[in-house]
């Protein structure tokens, strides 16, 4: 009896766990447009590291229309390990990063955050302490999203 409690229990738990990783699985982005390399060599920032952003064509639109988003629009942060010996090649990749669009996501500016490990796995993260507290903070007044179009435009170009 005992037992049965324990089992029931445990899979209500495994249940809901499965059931509070909402994130969606990443979307295929590698052919998106993607930044300049950018790397961050100040340890205590969350980027330490090397990262590249990716950006979905309507992401794209929004970034050209001085970060106005429309509904849908995808960003996705690849972030990499510095490679001690050789620091023009980017060492292991550690996190990967989504910012979706979509109205829905009232709490979070109508974006739906969600982080990944470096294999695709949703890891779970909660998109309102873990992200949005920082981006609301900083970049409220640029529909939340640090990067501009010149992040994409490796030639100096200004926004
Ligand atoms: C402490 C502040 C902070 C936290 C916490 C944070 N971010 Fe960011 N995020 C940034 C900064 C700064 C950039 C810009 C990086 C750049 O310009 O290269 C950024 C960029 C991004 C981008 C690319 C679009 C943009 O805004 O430029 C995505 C996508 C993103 N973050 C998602 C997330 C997700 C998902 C989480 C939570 C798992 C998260 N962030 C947590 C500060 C933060």
């Amino acid at each position: 009896m005992r037992k049965t409690i324990v089992i029931i229990t445990l899979l209500i738990l495994i249940a809901s766990l499965a059931f509070a990783a909402k994130a969606p699985s990443l979307p295929k982005y590698q052919k998106w447009e993607k930044s300049v390399r950018k790397v961050v060599n100040d340890k205590k920032s969350l980027f330490y590291g090397i990262h590249y952003i990716y950006a979905d064509p309507k992401a794209i639109k929004g970034y050209k229309a001085g970060n106005r988003f429309p509904e849908g629009s995808q960003v996705i942060v690849e972030h990499f390990n510095i490679n001690a010996s050789d620091s023009s090649n980017d060492g292991s990749k550690n996190m990967i990063v989504l910012m979706k669009k979509d109205k829905t996501q009232k709490q979070t500016g109508g974006w739906l955050y969600a982080g990944y490990t470096a294999k695709g796995k949703a890891s779970g993260l909660d998109p309102v302490k873990n992200c949005f507290e920082c981006h609301q903070k900083e970049v409220a007044g640029r529909d939340y999203v640090f990067s501009g179009i010149a992040d994409f435009q490796p030639k100096g170009a200004k926004q």
